[in-house]
């Protein structure tokens, strides 16, 4: 894994699921994050071969709850992006995910009060041993490349301090959103900050913070000296940030996005949460569109509501098929 010049779709709960990834891939981005999973409910999950689907399913037990779905093709590229506050428990899970993921990352930034109150995300920047411990334990013990993605602490020279004792655990880059924790999202991101980092350190800084146009990547690396970008709310509005020809329509990419929630047979509930986050920004949930997206219950209704019924039946038909044949 290459942490440098990447372009790289930012972690992203119930919007990072595969199709997703797939999605920002096909435009463009070299490394895909998945959503925050918390430790507890990996370990709750067994390893599945979806044959049907060609994917590899974590499914918590006894249930058909899929917790992180991937596949063979985004191998080189994904990013497990786990939430935790202990090392042999986050060991214990990416060790259930990491032959089939490129490289583990830890949250240590989600300032949401679920994580927090937990001990993780955002908890952890005020506790840089237990930092030490998580990231060394994992890299002691993981073939795959180990990263941290933080937020900015009260003070720059605190940041500085600490993400160079992340440095010396060993990690192979590190993620930083340019906000600190009671900021807001539309506070500005601190590229400033994130630049004396990046001129402290010599493992690959990952900047991440307000990119919303293609040509915000080369501001964002040339302001900051960063070695790669990662883009969240630009990508969820419109995937196409990421392609070098400019932004496509988000009418395009939404109908793309539902073709390959419908072929990874995404979570419905991610499905819309993802759609909701596209329409927010482009119309408004108030229209009819938003309304219907809202009411719908199944990829089928969200296939009925898209003018995408053929698609679907090809789809299942195909499912089908493949069942008869094995
Ligand atoms: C996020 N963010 C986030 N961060 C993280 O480390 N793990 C996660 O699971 C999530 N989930 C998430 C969901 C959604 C819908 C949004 C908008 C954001 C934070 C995200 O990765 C990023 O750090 C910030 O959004 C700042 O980047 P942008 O949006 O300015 O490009």
């Amino acid at each position: 894994m290459d942490y440098r010049n990447r372009l790289i779709l930012a972690p992203m709960v119930r919007v990072g699921t595969l199709p997703f990834r797939m999605l920002a891939a096909q435009y463009g981005a070299d490394i895909t994050y998945g959503e925050e999973i918390v430790d507890h409910k990996l370990l709750k999950c067994e390893r599945l071969i979806n044959e049907t689907l060609g994917t590899i399913d974590f499914v918590e037990r006894g249930t058909d709850n899929v917790v992180f779905r991937t596949c063979e093709e985004e191998k080189h590229r994904v990013v497990f992006q786990i939430g935790t506050s202990n090392a042999s428990r986050a060991l214990s899970a990416a060790m259930l995910v990491c032959k089939d993921v490129a490289a583990v990352d830890v949250n240590m930034g989600c300032p949401k009060s679920f994580s927090v109150s937990g001990g993780m995300g955002a908890a952890l920047l005020t506790k840089p041993e237990l930092i030490h411990d998580i990231l060394t334990t994992l890299k002691r013990n993981l073939d795959i490349p180990v990263t941290c993605k933080i937020r900015l602490l009260k003070s720059s020279n605190d940041t500085v301090e600490l993400a160079r004792r992340i440095e010396k655990t060993g990690v192979a880059a590190l993620a930083v959103h340019g906000r600190r924790v009671a900021d807001r999202p539309r506070d500005p991101a601190k590229w400033g900050e994130i630049a004396e980092i990046v001129q402290a350190l010599s493992v690959p800084v990952i900047a991440n913070g307000d990119v919303f146009d293609y040509e915000d990547f080369e501001c964002i690396r040339a302001v900051t000296g960063a070695a790669s970008v990662m883009v969240a709310r630009g990508a969820a509005w419109n995937a196409s940030i990421f392609s070098p020809k400019g932004k496509l329509p988000w009418e395009s990419v939404k109908k793309e996005y539902i073709r390959k929630s419908i072929l990874w047979d995404n979570d419905i509930k991610s499905t819309k949460h993802t759609l909701k986050e596209m329409i927010m920004h482009y119309s408004s949930l108030e229209l009819a569109e938003g309304k219907a997206v809202n009411k719908s219950n199944t990829l089928a209704d969200l296939a009925e509501l898209y003018g995408e019924q053929e698609y679907f039946s090809d789809v299942i038909s195909s499912r089908l098929l493949q069942i008869t044949v094995r």
